[in-house]
């Protein structure tokens, strides 16, 4: 059925970036879209996926192809997952809860920011699909502690723990603009603790203020065995680009692992992902699932990353751009588009299943 919300000259992520550019204010589009620092690592993600050349496989049968596949045992209809993102207010009235009703529609699971504009128990209550939470560790073990036991008891089936933000990147777009979320916009998880709100009297980025006066900055792997101590779900840690952390990660407990540099929004000049994955995959050696996010604009970029290891990848902007031109059915269309784009190159590069996507596919340059 033809989407008569979304403006039919789009006919890629590109197009509908450029869309939703003129939807957003400047504040918001320089905080969706900006990289740290001289945003180096922002373009890598994506120019490196530019870079790998395909070895596709003629002369296969893909009349039937299935592109579903599992993550932690839950059945997705492809292997396009939804990165945590904050402030997704800033994009739409509905922020969160029409992105989870979009991965709903979809078959897929969404991951919720710490720092989300609607609650935990929101998003939960708004759309039945599989949701796992991402989580800030804050100073304060009582606020990250209440953050875990809430997601568990709403349902949510994972952990996902960012290890790459002890401080935030230095987004200069952000300093410029003073960062800050718009009257009637809260970080809602926090009502009640008073940490809703941002700064609104920091020189710079308001974030950047939050973050460095409540972040844990001594966060460690021996964290790590106590969040295993205090939840029953699996956790994964997301930010992982070498393989001795790889190794590290899965002693001191995690389940899974997200290869990820935070869309370039961290540290600048930080390895692009489709490159460091292939060493943290070997590191893992099948002990746990792992995945990756970063620069996922076309079909090919999936198919590059799951021949490389990964088990699914998660998109982050594109996401967001999808919410700001049309809400719930922007991110399904952002979502659809992706699906008929890595279909499309399954089928050109001779893959019928999830299973056919295997490493030889990519030129051996790039493998290890
Ligand atoms: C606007 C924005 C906000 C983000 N917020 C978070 C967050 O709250 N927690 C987190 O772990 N990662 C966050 N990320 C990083 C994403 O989860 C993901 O790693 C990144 O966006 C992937 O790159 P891509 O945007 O090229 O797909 C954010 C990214 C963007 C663009």
């Amino acid at each position: 059925m033809k989407n008569l919300e979304m403006p039919n000259t789009s006919i890629n992520i590109f197009d509908l970036e450029a869309v939703a550019k003129t939807k957003l204010t400047t504040l918001a589009y320089d905080y969706y879209s900006s990289g740290a620092c001289d945003e180096k690592t922002l373009l890598a993600n994506m120019s490196a996926f530019q870079d790998i050349w395909l070895r596709p496989r003629m002369l296969v049968d893909v009349s039937n192809r299935d592109m579903s596949t599992t993550v932690f045992g839950k059945k997705v209809s492809a292997p396009i997952l939804i990165a945590p993102a904050a402030f997704q207010g800033l994009a739409h009235l509905d922020g969160e809860l029409a992105t989870a009703r979009a991965a709903e529609k979809f078959g897929t699971t969404m991951i919720l920011s710490t720092l989300s504009n609607h609650s935990i128990e929101e998003v939960r209550e708004a759309a039945a699909g599989n949701l796992w939470f991402q989580l800030y560790v804050y100073k304060d073990k009582g606020v990250t502690k209440s953050l875990i036991e809430r997601a568990e008891s709403s349902g949510y089936t994972a952990l996902v723990l960012t290890v790459d933000s002890p401080l935030l990147g230095r987004r200069e777009r952000d300093v410029r603009n003073k960062f800050n979320l718009p009257a009637g916009l809260v970080c809602k998880n926090f009502i009640g603790n008073y940490l809703e709100q941002l700064p609104g009297d920091s020189a710079e980025s308001g974030l950047a203020a939050y973050i460095s006066s409540l972040y844990d900055t001594s966060l460690s792997w021996k964290d790590l065995a106590w969040f295993k101590s205090i939840t029953k779900l699996p956790v994964l840690v997301k930010g992982i680009l070498r393989a001795d952390d790889a190794r590290r990660a899965i002693e001191y407990g995690a389940d899974g692992i997200i290869v990820s540099n935070h869309g370039g929004r961290q540290l600048d000049t930080t390895i692009p992902t489709i490159h460091a994955l292939p060493e943290v995959v070997e590191a893992v050696d099948e002990r746990v699932e792992v995945y990756m996010d970063g620069g996922i604009r076309r079909g090919t970029d999936i198919l590059k990353a799951i021949a490389l290891g990964a088990r699914a990848v998660l998109i982050g902007r594109p996401m967001l751009w999808g919410l700001a031109v049309a809400g719930q059915s922007g991110v399904l269309t952002v979502l659809d588009m992706l699906k008929s784009e890595f279909d499309l190159a399954m089928a050109l590069s001779g893959c019928p299943t999830i299973a056919d996507i295997t490493t030889d596919l990519i030129d051996k340059k790039y493998r290890r």
